[in-house]
């Protein structure tokens, strides 16, 4: 089976193409520099440049993949969570790429996507899922910070979630303060390679609470209250990377102790990670040892497939169809606020007689 999928939930226009597990072409267009204008991504503007994004992607992808639309054999995309009008670009023009090819098509849940990216792999990349485990799964991106039980295939229960700002959100803001462009992640990452972790202490938010939710705001405000009494760091190179360094610190240890207290809550023996932060090289090392030390195996997603990305839609759509779930109708609506464990269809939205008939 041909499956072509998109992916259009925030600020990366993306468009894949998988056959029987392997991705045959994963085409991502961000929009980073276009945002960075504003210091973080401005949904009117997200939306219009999905618009404009969208056809060129998709004919690379399916140039890439050695195929035209007629080859297809079914069709998926982001349904939600995301910004509406990012999300409708992406969905809506698969539900008609459906319709007119009269081709199943596939709603599908951008985080339990994620889930799965962390098993897609290898050059050229396609589906591990035969060596898939039970796992702890971490989301960490610039929109969320989540920890899912992946307990089968395709069988999920969220754990936690940020209370308030995501994991991303805090390097992107803290590097704001420190006057770095966005998104601050990365060139937070690269500074804090340099400096010493240990030069200031900031707090490590609800690291010591019994559950799994995170919550980073007041690591953020934090650094604020902190710089308004030294603002003289700011002026020395070093004194910026122990910063970056310490504050990165604090984000990495709650992003690892979480998960790892999960898994060995839970009796699971996997730990999987994905999403934008999960390029965060500390990030990387710090898992990696914390659990080899607890006799886990980690499994984090290649650096290519962190951020937003149509492969691992397509991905988690093919298997999907190939059990058997239930087809999304064209003219289903996208679901901005999807909430992880429950199911899209709201009342009003099954499947009408006549379309059920076209999407067979
Ligand atoms: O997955 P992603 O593209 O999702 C969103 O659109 O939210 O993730 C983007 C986020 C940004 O907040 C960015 O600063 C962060 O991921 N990020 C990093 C690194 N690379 C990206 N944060 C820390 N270290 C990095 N190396
Ligand atoms: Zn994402």
């Amino acid at each position: 089976m041909i499956l072509f999928a998109l992916e259009t939930s925030c600020d990366e226009t993306s468009a894949a193409v998988v056959r029987d597990g392997r991705v045959l072409a994963n085409v991502v267009s961000s929009q980073i520099k276009l945002h960075a204008e504003y210091g973080g991504v401005v949904p009117e503007l997200a939306a219009r440049e999905q618009l404009r994004n969208l056809a060129p992607v998709t004919r690379r992808a399916l140039h890439e993949a050695q195929t035209t639309a007629a080859g297809l054999d079914a069709v998926a995309a982001t349904r939600g969570p995301g910004l509406p009008g990012a999300l409708m670009v992406g969905c809506k023009a698969a539900q008609a790429l459906a319709f007119a090819l009269r081709k199943p098509f596939l709603g599908i849940h951008h985080h339990e996507a994620h889930l799965y990216s962390p098993w897609i792999a290898g050059d050229p990349l396609s589906a591990d899922l035969e060596s898939f485990q039970p796992n702890i799964s971490l989301i960490v991106s610039g929109g969320h910070t989540m920890l899912v039980h992946v307990e089968a295939e395709l069988k999920h229960r969220l754990l936690g979630a940020t209370l308030d700002d995501a994991a991303g959100e805090c390097f992107d803001k803290v590097a704001k303060l420190i006057g770095l462009p966005y998104p601050g992640g990365p060139a937070m990452d690269r500074l804090a390679e340099g400096g010493n972790s240990k030069a200031f202490h900031f707090p490590r938010p609800m690291m010591d609470q019994p559950n799994d939710d995170f919550s980073f705001s007041g690591l953020k405000t934090a650094v604020r209250y902190f710089l308004r009494g030294h603002p003289e760091i700011l002026d020395g190179a070093q004194r910026v990377r122990d910063l970056c360094a310490s504050v990165q610190a604090a984000i990495v240890e709650t992003l690892v102790n979480k998960p790892v207290r999960a898994a060995r809550r839970l009796g699971v023996r996997w730990v999987t990670g994905s999403g934008g932060v999960t390029c965060n090289r500390a990030l990387r090392k710090e898992l990696a040892a914390a659990c080899e030390q607890n006799a886990l195996r980690l499994r984090l997603a290649e650096k290519s497939l962190c951020t937003d990305n149509a492969a691992m839609i397509g991905i988690l759509a093919e298997r999907k169809l190939a059990q058997g779930v239930s087809l999304t109708d064209v003219e289903a609506e996208i679901v901005p606020n999807w909430p992880m464990d429950q199911s899209p269809d709201l009342p009003g939205d099954a499947p009408r007689p006549h379309q059920s008939a076209i999407n067979r």
